[in-house]
């Protein structure tokens, strides 16, 4: 009897230890995911993104965590919320924790669960527009920040964060704007984090540069003529020359990729996006006449390590030859010469050991428990172009291993798990990035000239 109640008291004690532990584990997680799920709630899709509560939501955020904070409006309804943290050393170059608070539209009923529910799933999927581009990041930031903070760390080097709009749509009225901006200059910023992207396999991919699309439109003209001859020099004729010529191209960077010599973002990608060409008829089209025009469209991604004039020449010579009587026209998106930044220098080596701040970020994220990838190329474009074009260092990187790449897609989500893993690496980093002190070699400053 008394055996009995002293192990029944044993198993008592032992059940509210064991509640009361998994209550510590679990009551900070759940409050973390909480405001996750609190910010890919609100419907910040373009093309009518809710940019006012966003910046409301962070502006709140940021206040309980005692962070300065200033909103910026470069144009009109297009809030950039800035929050900073001051170092105890505001001489050396801050740094920049970067990310958009945009989203990309969705198909509503091809979801599994409402895309701004932000529900999580019995296996902790936690499913929303934005889970993986870039709200999750954005959120990371600042719960690494608390942690850091609760944990009595003081930066040595100012910490910027800024939340932007309208990167998905090209960032024109965001990040290029900010990266211009007087505000930016007097930030003094050193280095720039931004996205990267989702990584299949347990090791985190991370990006030191980008391409840069170039849109491009070819146009053969000719002599119109009946359907039934067979005649050379027309304008379909010439274009297909060129489609052809275009497509043997793509192969070749393609080949390259399915052999596995080179990364998706280290080759120059050539997809045709439009054909237009036809006599339009009432129902349909002239089916008994070649017309004299024709034109297609091509988007082209351009890696930084690419020979920008042999493409040119490329183009020139091979895809739009005067000889044929084409013409082309890139496109007004065309950004400025990849290779250099708007000063005309080479952009700056995030990688190599030129850049403390690949090393920095390799020993964080290996210090928190995780693996880094070789860095590689993005393979579409980001906001950090504008920094780079600053001459300014920016990483690309997402903390989000064995997650499939979803974003865009329907049913983006990411998991709990791996999104408090990704705190973990941030913690990290912020702590190394902001403590770390320069102390200038001879051997560094022989490599910058
Ligand atoms: C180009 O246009 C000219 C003038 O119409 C024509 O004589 C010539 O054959 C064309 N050349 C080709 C390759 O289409
Ligand atoms: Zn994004």
């Amino acid at each position: 009897m008394r055996r009995t109640f002293v192990s029944m008291l044993i198993l008592i004690l032992f059940l509210t230890a064991s509640n009361a532990a998994a209550a510590d584990d679990q009551l900070p997680a759940s409050a973390i995911i909480s405001r996750f799920q609190q910010y890919l709630q609100i419907n910040t899709a373009q093309p009518t993104p809710l940019y006012r509560v966003a910046a409301d939501f962070l502006l709140a955020e940021a206040e309980s965590l005692s962070l300065q904070s200033q909103t910026l409006e470069f144009v009109a309804g297009k809030p950039l919320v800035l929050l900073k943290w001051p170092g105890s050393d505001p001489t050396l170059p801050s740094i920049l924790l970067y990310s958009h608070t945009d989203v990309v539209p969705v198909e509503h009923h091809k979801w599994s669960h409402p895309p701004f529910e932000a529900h999580v799933d019995p296996d902790g999927n936690i499913y929303a527009r934005g889970s993986q581009d870039m709200k999750c990041v954005g959120m990371q930031y600042l719960e690494a920040i608390r942690r850091l903070k609760a944990s009595g760390f003081n930066p040595v080097r100012n910490i910027y964060l800024s939340f932007a709009p309208d990167e998905e749509i090209g960032g024109h009225d965001g990040a290029e704007k900010f990266a211009d901006s007087d505000v930016f200059k007097n930030m003094n910023v050193g280095i720039v984090l931004d996205e990267g992207l989702a990584s299949p396999s347990e090791e985190y991919k991370m990006f030191y540069g980008e391409r840069c699309p170039w849109w491009l439109v070819i146009k053969a003209t000719g002599p119109p003529g009946h359907g039934a001859k067979l005649y050379d020099n027309s304008a379909m004729e010439n274009l297909f020359k060129s489609i052809e010529t275009v497509r043997k191209f793509r192969a070749s960077q393609f080949d390259l990729v399915k052999a596995g010599l080179k990364a998706e973002g280290e080759v120059i990608s050539v997809n045709m996006v439009f054909l237009k060409a036809g006599t339009p008829s009432p129902t349909g089209f002239v089916m008994n006449l070649q017309p004299s025009e024709a034109e297609a469209g091509f988007d082209i991604r351009v890696p930084p390590t690419a020979d920008v004039e042999s493409l040119e020449r490329r183009i020139a010579e091979e895809w739009a030859p005067t000889s044929r009587n084409m013409t082309y026209e890139l496109g007004q998106f065309k950004q400025k010469t990849p290779v250099t930044d708007n000063f005309g220098r080479p952009r700056v080596p995030t990688t190599g050991s030129s850049n403390p701040w690949w090393a920095l970020l390799e020993k964080a994220v290996q210090k928190a428990g995780g693996k880094l990838g070789k860095p590689e190329i993005f393979p579409a474009s980001t906001d950090a172009r504008y920094f780079r074009n600053q001459g300014l260092p920016a990483i690309g990187f997402s903390p989000m291993a064995n997650t499939p790449i979803l974003l865009h897609d329907h049913n983006e989500h990411l998991n709990q798990a791996e999104y408090l893993k990704g705190i973990d690496m941030y913690e990290s980093i912020i702590k190394a990035y902001s403590s770390y002190v320069e102390h200038p070699s001879k051997e560094s400053s022989k490599d910058e000239l």
